[in-house]
C-alpha cells in the first residue's frame, strides 16, 4: 500500500466510527450527570436559555487563549449592539511580551485586561460586567467559579484555584474603575445565549476555534431541577478515538500530555502542529520532502506551523511548493495530509454534536440548532463542508434535524447577555 493510503485509512473516520463516537459521547454526557465516570466534566453553568426581556448596556470581558478583547454592547428587544470594544493579543508579535507563559501572575494578567476595559469606561461611568472566560472552571453561582487548569497551552502562574472574577474585581478596583462582574460564563456558553436570543431551535454551543468544546441545554438539570445550560468540557473527551502515532506524539510533547485529547484532533492550536508532526516524521522516515531544509528551517520548533497556514495548504497548492521548495508531486501529498487531518476533525466533531442530540432528543423529533464560533469552523478550508457532510452520513434520513450554523462573536456579546439576564433575576 502506498504511503498516503495507508495515512488515509489512519485518518479515515467512517459513517459507523462517527455513529459509535455519538453514542460514546453520549453515555460519557449521562455518566457525567450523575456524576459517574466520565471524561466530561459537566459544568452547571447556573444559567439557562434568554428570555428575550433583557435589555440594558453592558460591559464584557473575552478572554479565550490568544486574545483578550473587551467590549461594551446595548441589549434591546432581543437586539445586541456593539457600541466599543479594545482587543489585543497576549503576546506581543516581536516576543518582547508575554502574558501566558508561567512568567506572568495573575495579578499582571487580570490588571493587563482592567486596562483595556479603562479604555472604554469614560470618567464618572458604572457597569455591571459580563465575563466569558475559556478554561475550565467549576461554578457554584453565576459570579463564582473556580479555574481548574489552564488549556490552550498557557500556563500563568497564581490562577488556578481562584475564582477569575474577583481577580477581575480585584484589578478593576486597583484601576479605581466603578465596574462590577457580575457573571462568568464559558465562550460555548455566550455562543449558544446569542444564538438563543435569535434562534428557538438553538440548544447546543459549541467552538471550533483556538480551542474546542461544547456546551447544551439540559432540559431539567440534575442540581436545579430547572433548565440549564451545562458545559461539558468536550476537549477532554476520549473514549475510543481514532489516535494515530502522531496524535501520540503530539500529545506526549504537550504541556498536558494524556489530557485535551479531542481538543488535539479538532482545534486551531494543534491541527497546526498535528500537521508539522506528520510532514517531519515523513520526511525524517525519507518517504516525503527529500529535500527538506525548509521544512528544517522554518518548521523545527514546537507550535512553529499554524493551522491558518495548514488552510492555506489545503487550498493552494503552489503556496506549498513555494514554502517547502518542493516538487509538484510532494506539495500534492501535503495537500492531502493537510485535507485528511481536517476532514478527521470535522467528524469527530460532528459525531459529538449527534451524541448531544441523541441525549436531548433520542428520538429526533425536533429541529436542533448547533451554535458554532471559532475560525476553525469559520476560515479553514474544507471543514465546515467535512462537518456537514459527517452529519448527512451519520444522521442520514433525519439529517435535517440538526443544523450547524455559525454565530459570530458569541463569546463577547454573550458575556454582556449573561449580565443582562443576572440583573433581570
Ligand atoms: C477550554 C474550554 C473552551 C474551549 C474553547 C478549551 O480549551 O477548556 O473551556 O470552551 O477551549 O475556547
Amino acid at each position: 500500500m502506498d504511503l498516503l493510503q495507508s495515512l488515509a485509512n489512519e485518518f479515515a473516520v467512517s459513517t459507523d466510527k462517527m455513529n459509535e463516537v455519538a453514542q460514546n459521547f453520549k453515555k460519557a454526557i449521562e455518566n457525567g450527570l450523575k456524576g459517574g465516570k466520565s471524561p466530561l466534566l459537566m459544568m452547571p453553568s447556573y444559567i439557562g436559555k434568554p428570555s428575550g426581556e433583557e435589555s440594558g448596556t453592558f460591559l464584557a470581558v473575552d478572554m479565550g487563549g490568544t486574545n483578550v478583547r473587551v467590549a461594551k454592547f446595548s441589549i434591546k428587544d432581543r437586539k445586541i449592539t456593539k457600541i466599543a470594544e479594545v482587543s489585543s493579543g497576549l503576546r506581543s508579535n516581536d516576543g518582547t511580551w508575554d502574558y501566558t507563559t508561567s512568567k506572568t501572575t495573575a495579578e499582571e494578567l487580570f490588571d493587563f485586561f482592567a486596562g483595556k476595559i479603562a479604555q472604554i469606561v469614560g470618567p464618572g461611568e458604572k457597569y455591571l460586567l459580563g465575563h466569558t472566560f475559556s478554561f475550565p472552571t467549576k461554578q457554584t453561582d453565576i459570579n463564582t467559579a473556580t479555574l481548574l487548569m489552564w488549556m490552550k497551552e498557557i500556563s500563568v502562574t497564581g490562577a488556578v484555584g481562584k475564582n477569575p472574577n474577583q481577580l477581575l474585581l480585584e484589578a478593576l478596583k486597583r484601576k479605581k474603575l466603578d465596574v462590577k462582574p457580575c457573571a462568568i460564563i464559558n465562550d460555548t456558553v455566550g455562543t449558544l445565549l446569542v444564538a438563543a436570543c435569535q434562534y428557538a431551535d438553538a440548544d447546543i454551543g459549541t467552538i471550533l476555534g483556538t480551542g474546542h468544546n461544547t456546551c447544551y441545554a439540559e432540559p431539567s438539570h440534575p442540581v436545579t431541577g430547572k433548565p440549564m445550560i451545562v458545559n461539558m468540557e468536550s476537549a477532554n473527551f476520549d473514549w475510543e478515538l481514532p489516535f494515530t502515532e502522531y496524535d501520540n506524539l503530539l500529545d506526549a510533547a504537550s504541556n498536558k500530555p494524556g489530557g485535551a485529547r479531542l481538543e488535539k484532533m479538532v482545534s486551531g492550536v494543534y491541527l497546526g502542529e498535528l500537521v508539522r508532526i506528520i510532514l517531519s516524521r515523513l520526511a525524517s522516515q525519507g518517504s516525503l520532502l527529500k529535500d527538506n531544509s525548509k521544512l528544517k528551517s522554518t518548521y523545527s520548533e514546537k507550535n512553529s506551523l499554524p493551522s491558518k497556514e495548514v488552510s492555506e495548504f489545503i487550498r493552494n497548492r503552489n503556496y506549498i511548493e513555494l514554502t517547502f521548495d518542493c516538487s509538484p508531486k510532494e506539495a500534492e501529498m501535503i495537500q492531502n495530509i493537510s485535507a485528511m487531518v481536517i476532514k478527521r476533525g470535522a467528524r469527530l466533531a460532528a459525531g459529538t454534536y449527534i451524541g448531544t442530540v441523541l441525549h436531548i432528543d433520542p428520538e429526533l423529533r425536533n429541529q436542533h440548532m448547533v451554535a458554532v464560533d471559532g475560525s476553525i469552523y469559520e476560515k479553514m478550508t474544507g471543514f465546515k463542508e467535512e462537518l456537514r457532510r459527517g452529519l448527512d452520513e451519520a444522521l442520514g434520513n433525519k439529517a435535517d434535524k440538526i443544523r450547524a450554523q455559525l454565530v459570530k462573536d458569541g463569546s463577547g456579546a454573550g458575556a454582556a447577555v449573561a449580565a443582562a439576564m443576572v440583573t433581570e433575576n
